[in-house]
Order: structure tokens, then C-alpha cells, then sequence
């Protein structure tokens, strides 16, 4: 029995294919590559020491998809695959519709006809909208106020529309906080394209000498010192998360929301100082104007993952800081690698021979 993982080649799918594959699982990767990077899982495949299947496949690629079916019994899809920038998002609506939600529905369409109905989808705290004060918990209401997030809410929807069309089906749908830090390793991490959104990218960025200074943006929001207060979660706590939730759909039908956060406020400020003390750099930083759409604060209320799924995030903030750092300084390019003369090769290259097959390839990496 495998479990398929979409979007497996990404920052949060890497490490979660590195512990799925550590807990024993046989692991079987559709990516598009679109943001995910091969290199990724070659490495996961060196940490856990043991291989996966890998597909280039879009999930809006039902033939690809279903040959994907074919050849591995799948257990329980874990869906990660999706667009993830809010920016972008609001610029290029219909992409995050298709992709988001449109490579969703071929996915479900694909499960239900090779009968295979467990699911845990990554959503994301952003269903909360911007109103909810924290801590928050699932049975808050649910808003969105862009359209990545919208894709978020709307396939939480259909699932549910599923669910109750079909009891059979057993779903987990996981709201993540902001997962930062990287595996202990330092061999995967989060690779962004282009300028980074997020702020501990861009701190690391900023560490390493590849940008300025960071540019915070609002220092009068009314929190302890007038920057934003976001629940940080470190990635490798939450690819436990999903197999904890895996075990329990496997175990049992239904479809439930859970929190996947610390239960913890960090201000961007004390995320700055934690960094500046596990890495020994000074992060030049300046305040500027709100980012339109932020809140104040939002971090999560996680006692229902803890007593369902028997799970709790066990890394604090300095951990997250100093596995951020080891990741970002010995892979100063991410998955890039530097020629002499500082010329980039194999952005995104994939490393291993590809078997084309009715638009499906597989490769051992
Ligand atoms: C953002 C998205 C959210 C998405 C999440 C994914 C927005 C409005 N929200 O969340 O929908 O699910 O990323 O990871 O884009 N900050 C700075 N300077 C920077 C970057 C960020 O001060 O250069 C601040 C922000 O104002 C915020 C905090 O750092 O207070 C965290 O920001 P970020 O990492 O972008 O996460 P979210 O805004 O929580």
C-alpha cells in the first residue's frame, strides 16, 4: 500500500515525504515542478535512506493521474499540490481557480473511480478570514479575503459536499499556521521563487547578504510591540501533523478541520531578535507601512489536533531559527547550484531519467 502525495517535491511536501518515509510508508510523488524541485527528493530519498516513486504529473492531467492509479495500490492520498501566493493571486484569479481548485476536482474524480477515498488536504489558517480573534479554533467562522484563499475554502467546501454524499469517504482537512525552520539536516528547506512574501525566507535572505535590510511592515498594530503576531510552526512538527491525521483517516470515516499551529503569538520583532541569536548575524531591519490585508495577530487554538490526533508541536522558535539558518547557509542558492563564475545551473533541472508513458513519467531518483 502507497500513499500519494501531490505537490510531494515542495518546501512542506519535502519534509513530509522524508518522515512518511522514515514511519515506513512507501511513498508515491505527482508534482508538476512548477514550485517543487527534484533535487528535494533526491535528498529526502538520502535522509530516509530508502527511494520513492516520483511522477511529473499536473493533477489537471487525469489520463497522467489515473496511470499514476494504475500502477500503485494508493492507500490515502496526502494533497499538498497547489498555487500558494496571495499577490499573485489576487492578479491571476483564474489560475489559482484551475489549478487550485479545477486540479482538485480531477484528483477527487480520479480517487473515487480507483475507490480510493482518504484524503488529507492542506488548507490553511487563512479560512479564518481577517475578523477571528486568537487564539483561534476550527468552529470559528470561516471568511476569505483573497482569492488564494478562497481556492482554500471552496475545496473545503466540496470536500465537505463530498463527504456528505458519500460517508465512506474520510478526510482530514489541516489549517496550517505559518510553517517556517527546516529539517535538521540542512539538506531540504523552503527554496522560494524570486523575492520571498513570507517574512523568515526573507530574514535568512537578508542574514546570508542576498538583501539589504528587511522591511517590516507596521509597527502600531495593537500587540505587544506593534508588530504583526503570527503562530510560527516548524515544518518537520507539521509533517508529523499529517501523519498523525493519515493514521486517523485511515482508521476511521469522517471530515474534520484541525488547527496545525503551536498554540503560540511570536511578534516579528521577537522572531528578528530569536534569529539574530541563533545565527550570530544582525538582520538590518526598517518599519514601513501595513501590508494591506495582514492582521494584527492570529495564532491558533491547537487542543483539538492534540486530543484527536494525538499530536502537539514540540519545537520552539529558536530551534525554527537555527534550522532556517543551517538550511539557508549551506544552500546559500537553494536547490540551485553555483558554476564557477557564479553562473546558476539546474534551477529546477530534474536529475534522473523520466519514463514518458501516455504523458506519466516515473523515476527513481
Ligand atoms: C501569508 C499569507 C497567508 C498565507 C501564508 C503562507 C498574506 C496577507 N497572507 O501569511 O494567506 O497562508 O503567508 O505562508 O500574504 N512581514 C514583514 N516583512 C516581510 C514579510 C512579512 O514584516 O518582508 C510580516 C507580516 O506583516 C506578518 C508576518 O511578518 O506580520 C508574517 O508574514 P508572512 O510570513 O507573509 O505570513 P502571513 O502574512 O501570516
Amino acid at each position: 500500500m502507497s500513499i500519494l502525495v501531490t505537490g510531494g517535491a515542495g518546501y512542506i511536501g519535502s519534509h513530509l515525504c522524508a518522515e512518511l518515509l522514515e514511519a515506513g510508508y512507501d511513498v508515491v510523488v505527482a508534482d508538476n515542478f512548477v514550485n517543487g524541485n527534484a533535487e528535494s527528493l533526491r535528498r529526502v530519498e538520502e535522509i530516509a535512506h530508502r527511494s520513492l516513486s516520483v511522477y511529473r504529473c499536473d493533477l489537471l492531467d487525469s489520463a497522467g493521474l489515473r496511470g499514476i492509479f494504475e500502477n500503485h495500490r494508493i492507500e490515502a492520498v496526502i494533497h499538498l499540490a497547489g498555487l500558494k501566493a496571495v499577490g499573485e493571486s489576487v492578479e491571476e484569479p483564474l489560475s489559482y481557480y484551475r489549478n487550485n481548485v479545477a486540479g482538485t476536482l480531477s484528483l477527487l474524480e480520479t480517487m473515487r473511480r480507483f475507490e480510493v477515498r482518504k484524503l488529507v488536504f492542506s488548507s490553511s489558517a487563512t479560512v479564518y478570514g481577517s475578523t477571528a480573534s486568537p487564539p483561534i479554533s476550527e468552529g470559528f467562522s470561516l471568511g476569505v479575503t483573497n482569492p488564494y484563499g478562497r481556492t482554500k475554502l471552496v475545496v473545503e467546501e466540496i470536500l465537505g459536499d463530498l463527504h456528505a454524499s458519500d460517508p465512506r469517504w474520510s478526510i482530514a482537512l489541516l489549517r496550517y499556521f505559518n510553517p517556517i525552520g527546516a529539517h535538521s539536516s540542512g539538506r531540504i528547506g523552503e527554496d522560494p521563487c524570486g523575492v520571498p512574501s513570507n517574512l523568515m525566507p526573507y530574514i535568512t535572505q537578508v542574514a546570508i547578504g542576498q538583501r539589504e535590510e528587511l522591511r517590516i511592515f507596521g509597527n502600531d498594530y495593537p500587540t505587544l510591540d506593534g508588530t504583526g503576531v503570527r503562530d510560527y510552526i516548524h515544518v518537520v512538527d507539521l509533517a508529523t501533523g499529517h501523519l498523525q491525521a493519515l493514521r486517523k483517516i485511515v482508521a476511521s470515516r469522517g471530515i474534520d478541520a484541525y488547527n496545525l499551529g503551536t498554540g503560540y503569538g511570536v511578534s516579528v520583532l521577537q522572531l528578528v531578535k530569536a534569529f539574530e541569536k541563533a545565527s550570530g548575524r544582525q538582520i538590518p531591519f526598517r518599519f514601513v507601512e501595513r501590508r494591506p490585508g495582514d492582521v494584527a495577530a492570529s495564532y491558533a487554538d491547537p487542543s483539538k489536533a492534540a486530543r484527536e490526533l494525538e499530536w502537539r508541536a514540540t519545537r520552539g522558535i529558536d530551534a525554527m531559527c537555527l534550522d532556517a539558518w543551517r538550511w539557508q547557509l549551506g544552500n546559500p542558492m537553494g536547490y540551485a547550484e553555483m558554476r564557477e563564475g557564479g553562473q546558476i545551473i539546474h534551477e529546477n533541472r530534474i536529475r534522473h531519467s523520466v519514463l514518458a508513458v501516455s504523458g506519466v513519467g516515473e523515476g527513481s531518483l
